[in-house]
């Protein structure tokens, strides 16, 4: 919540505004008027959040208190999410393993961006490059001489992390902020040699980014998919970074996957669809809020390009676009921030750098970066391995393309994102419930015959074979209903359902919802395809069967 002032007919006067979710897009909505005193109305605004807040904490479905990221890292390895690599010989720090439902949400929150990012899309390919590539490459994208940080240690506590070279002189500890100790240049790509025959072998790197293929392979690209600007050229893939101090679960990992966007342009080519962040408001904390040491403001994107805030109409957009994505999946928007760059962060070649920032339960950190790379690359490239990289404008003058936007995403911390978000604490159930997205759940149903009988179990088989023609299906026979209900809610599994005594007759079964607890009858001759409407929220779940009255009491989502 923040507070707005708005001037009627000349004079000032204050309001408690609110950030609400309407449809996929994100609008700020008053909620109590505070009078024309500007300090008056901060108090009242603090006693209103504060009621607000206990109303909050009273709902029996909200969460109870925020979880910690060791908290989430306990869950994850007990629900067979994420593991740490190898752990039986003690783990690798910065090294992780996905389970059987890890690995089923990873797929899941993978396929939604390529979805949504290249086949929803004209302007969009996708790429897969190698791991290991010509050593050339990272020399030519300065990775090999400028990819470094320096390792520091504090004087006090101990402390032990990354500076960047030119922050050294005025960084201190992040926990006692004392000075730091220099222990000196380090480059974070791992090593490895290609070749068995020592004396031949040569010495090549596991890849940091996966951005550089797509300027390595960029004429081929842009040939074979005969694409023009305004384009982009997408890749999802595995990256490593021997990290100084892997940590915080897997926020910062040495083995992780990126989900990265290059999108070009001619220079100065202004964005066709900037008309689409006039719907998005999302907090601001550009470089003056930084400087002066004030808080970040809700604003509009299409307002803060305007204002010159943003400043190119391009960055405007992808941050809207890739915020979207996470509203549109689930996660929720008042724990989303945009930061810009402050000078000194920022790359000498860029015009404007912003990140995506996300509230972890350890602070505002980074989630996703949005840099503009001009030509740097593709000039890097040009020259270093004498190919070509221009295309013709339509007057047929020779231009190299502009990355007018890198949007560069780590499918670990989105996941972390979706995680954090979903997970609740429901007093009446006294369970977690995982409230994913059904497009993100790993079971999109689990099917549960109500007694472990030859009768039941036939036809709950018979189901469960022809969902799992369409969807990952949890087949669940064990334990009583409540059981069954709960271990799913746990995990996220949006619709478990029952065949019963009842169903043997009309072949009907109950549909429970995760969020509601509500229950519906549907044809077993219709599930596939009412899965189908619910999974992508095409129906409301109640419109979706007949209902079923029930003696527990429904929670409302
Ligand atoms: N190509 C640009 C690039 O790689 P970056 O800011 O170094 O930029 C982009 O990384 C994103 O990759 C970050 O915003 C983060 O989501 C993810 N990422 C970077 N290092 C990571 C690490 N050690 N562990 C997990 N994710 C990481």
């Amino acid at each position: 919540m923040f507070i707005a002032k708005k001037k009627i007919a000349g004079k000032e006067y204050y309001y408690l505004q609110q950030s609400i979710r309407a449809g996929d897009k994100i609008k700020s909505k008053s909620v109590a008027y505070l009078g024309k005193n500007k300090q008056e109305a901060e108090k009242k605004a603090k006693t209103i959040q504060k009621q607000m807040e206990k109303k909050f904490t009273d709902d029996t479905t909200l969460k109870t208190k925020p979880l910690s990221i060791e908290e989430l890292a306990n869950f994850c390895k007990r629900k067979g999410f994420v593991y740490p690599s190898g752990e039986i010989y003690g783990g690798l720090g910065g090294f992780w393993d996905f389970g059987p439902l890890g690995v089923e949400l990873k797929n899941n929150l993978k396929r939604q961006w390529w979805s949504y990012h290249i086949h929803q899309r004209d302007d969009m390919v996708g790429i897969d490059g190698a791991i290991i590539t010509n050593p050339q490459v990272w020399e030519a994208s300065g990775h090999v001489s400028s990819f470094v940080d320096v390792a520091v240690v504090c004087k006090k506590c101990g402390y032990k992390t990354k500076v960047d070279k030119h922050e050294l002189e005025s960084a201190r500890c992040d926990k006692c902020k004392s000075e730091y100790e220099n222990k000196g240049e380090f480059n974070p790509m791992f090593t490895t040699q290609v070749g068995p025959i020592k004396e031949e072998a040569i010495k090549a790197y596991l890849r940091p980014e996966t951005a550089q293929l797509i300027f390595a392979d960029f004429k081929l690209i842009q040939d074979n998919a005969r694409l023009q600007v305004p384009f982009g050229i997408a890749q999802i893939g595995k990256s490593f970074r021997n990290e100084l101090s892997p940590r915080e679960f897997i926020f910062r990992c040495r083995e992780f996957e990126q989900m990265e966007i290059e999108y070009f342009i001619s220079p100065n080519l202004p964005c066709p669809y900037i008309e689409e962040t006039k719907t998005v408001d999302i907090l601001i904390y550009d470089q003056e809020m930084q400087k002066n040491k004030k808080e970040p403001q809700m604003m509009n994107l299409y307002q803060t390009f305007k204002k010159g805030i943003i400043k190119t109409d391009w960055h405007a957009y992808w941050i809207a676009q890739e915020f979207d994505w996470f509203i549109k999946l689930g996660a929720n928007p008042l724990n989303f921030r945009a930061r810009q760059h402050t000078a000194q962060e920022k790359s000498h070649y860029a015009v404007d750098t912003w990140d995506l920032e996300y509230k972890f339960p350890m602070g505002w950190r980074e989630l996703q970066g949005f840099a503009n790379r001009g030509n740097f690359d593709l000039t890097q490239h040009q020259n270093h391995a004498k190919t070509n990289m221009e295309l013709l404008d339509t007057n047929n003058k020779k231009f190299i393309p502009h990355v007018v936007c890198e949007p560069s995403l780590g499918v670990e911390r989105a996941l972390l994102v979706f995680l954090f978000d979903s997970y609740y604490h429901d007093q009446k159930r006294d369970n977690t419930v995982l409230k994913l997205h059904p497009k993100l759940a790993p079971y999109k149903a689990a099917v549960f015959p109500i007694i472990k009988q030859p009768q039941y179990t036939a036809l709950a088989e018979q189901i469960v074979k022809e969902l799992r023609e369409e969807y990952v299906i949890n087949y669940d026979k064990s334990g009583s209903i409540g059981r069954r209900y709960a271990r799913n809610d746990e995990i996220g599994t949006p619709y478990c359902i029952t065949v019963d005594e009842q169903s043997l007759k009309d072949k009907e079964v109950t549909i429970r919802d995760r969020d509601t607890t509500t229950q519906i009858r549907v044809a077993q001759a219709k599930l596939k395809e009412t899965l189908r409407k619910l999974i992508n929220q095409e129906i409301k779940f109640t419109d979706a069967g007949k209902k079923v009255v029930t003696r527990v009491k429904e929670i409302q989502p």
